[in-house]
């Protein structure tokens, strides 16, 4: 089959290295790409927010199965549009896309359906929300959450009433996040250790992929602002197959029964982000696409043929489909240009990229790079993807990093305690109780 990876990450890379190696598939595009995507040719232009374009391109190139990266088209209704037109597609439509693109659906439902997450209000005007700040009747710290989409800065994390009024304010009076931003949740703080658990899905069924956990802050330490994610391992070593049982059952399946019942079955990847606590795994967010970076250490794993399960899931016939995957830790490095998730500059050259690659057990995936008269240049605040696998993750963590060590350009910016929380972990540091 043909196949269509859509958007310009190093997830979408990480897709199009992994499904251009299957027998099952003649050829893979990725659209826009980068320098990784399309090493030899300048990357296709097209607009990912733009759905009547992607299905434009899909026919015109005769694709066989699109899969999409990214949250925008699929909130803009891309999995509905090649419904309408017959052309097959993995990732759901726009009412299943809400249960990313509305924090408020998502809650709503999630209550509807008795999936375990933090206590919420969702509160649809300015005095609601700063009513349920004022008293706040889950204590402080308090969360507050801009409804829609808002590329990761609608979550504010306060520490007392001053600042979750601050962060409702910013919200809904400033309109920091637009439309986004005139609805908000306010909800509960939880502890513990976040989580990336990802299902393919049907509709009806969900075949699981390995956990993995992300490093979203940008400095050492868990320290500094948000990003998209500084980096990712996975398995993580806190999961267990009664914890794995749990997840399915408390979270995935209701959620596949209910979008279901409602007319929407969910087929597309699942991304539940997950808050393992005390009492059990909570979902903080759900994502109806892979992680960035955490599809970059997962689909390594995958040992047989990912698309053979897409193709079966976007037909909603998984019928009882695995994915065997590899055990062996895999650590991904994220190499950033300095000053992400703030401003940044671009332009500069990229070296080192074959170096890296070369190193046994090493991925290199692009992320936000370009071509500029034949040299790799950066042109993005997340530049690359670095992965590197072990026997273990003393191993997998010394791979990546000597790896990253070979690639170098002017202002880069790397974490350097990607995936220690996962030898801490095994010590029994941080896993729940
Ligand atoms: P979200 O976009 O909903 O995933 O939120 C972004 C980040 O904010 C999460 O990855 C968590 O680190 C943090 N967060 C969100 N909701 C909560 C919560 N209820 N309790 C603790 N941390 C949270
Ligand atoms: N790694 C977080 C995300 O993809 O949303």
């Amino acid at each position: 089959m043909k196949v269509l990876v859509v958007g310009s990450g190093a997830r979408e890379h990480a897709l199009t290295w992994k499904l251009g190696r299957e027998s099952a598939v003649r050829e893979v595009i990725c659209a826009p790409g980068n320098a990784g995507t399309a090493p030899d040719a300048p990357a296709p232009s097209l607009d990912v927010g733009d759905p009547a374009a992607l299905l434009a391109y899909a026919e015109a190139e005769a694709v066989d199965l699109t899969v999409v990266g990214p949250e925008l088209p699929l909130a803009r209704g891309v999995g509905d549009l090649f419904e309408a037109r017959g052309r097959r597609l993995f990732g759901p439509g726009r009412h299943a896309a809400r249960l990313e693109s509305s924090k408020a659906f998502a809650k709503e439902f999630m209550a509807r359906h008795a999936v375990p997450t933090a206590r919420f209000r969702v509160c649809r005007s300015p005095d609601e929300a700063l009513a349920a700040v004022e008293g706040s009747e889950f204590g402080f710290p308090v969360v507050v959450k801009a409804d829609g989409l808002a590329a990761g800065k609608g979550v504010t994390v306060a520490p007392d009433r001053a600042a979750a009024e601050r962060a409702v304010r910013e919200a809904m009076v400033d309109g920091r996040f637009g439309e986004a931003g005139r609805c908000v949740v306010v909800e509960e703080h939880l502890s513990g250790v976040e989580a990336s658990f990802f299902a393919i899905c049907d509709g009806r069924e969900a075949v699981g992929l390995p956990v993995a956990q992300d490093h979203k802050r940008a400095f050492d330490g868990d320290r500094g602002p948000n990003t998209g994610g500084m980096g990712a391992f996975a398995p993580s070593p806190l999961m267990s197959s009664a914890l794995d049982r749990r997840i399915r059952h408390e979270i995935v399946e209701p959620v596949l029964e209910g979008m279901r019942r409602a007319g929407h079955p969910f087929r597309g990847f699942l991304y539940v982000g997950l808050m393992l606590t005390a009492e059990g795994p909570k979902v903080v967010e759900f994502n109806v696409r892979l992680g960035d970076p955490e599809a970059q250490v997962v689909l390594p794993m995958i040992a047989g043929e990912l698309a053979p399960v897409l193709d079966a899931a976007a037909r909603g016939a998984l019928d009882g489909s695995v994915c065997e995957h590899s055990d062996d830790p895999h650590v991904g490095v994220v190499l950033a240009s300095g000053g992400y998730p703030g401003r940044y500059d671009t332009g500069a050259a990229i070296a080192g990229l074959a170096a890296a690659s070369a190193l046994d057990d090493v991925l290199v995936f692009h992320a936000g790079t370009a071509l500029r008269d034949g040299s790799v240049v950066t042109a993005g605040g997340r530049v690359l993807t670095v992965v590197g696998r072990g026997r273990d993750f003393p191993a997998a963590i010394a791979r990546a990093y000597e790896a990253e060590a070979c690639i170098t350009f002017a202002g880069k910016h790397v974490r350097s305690d990607i995936g220690r929380k996962a030898l801490s972990a095994a010590r029994g540091v941080g896993a729940p109780a």
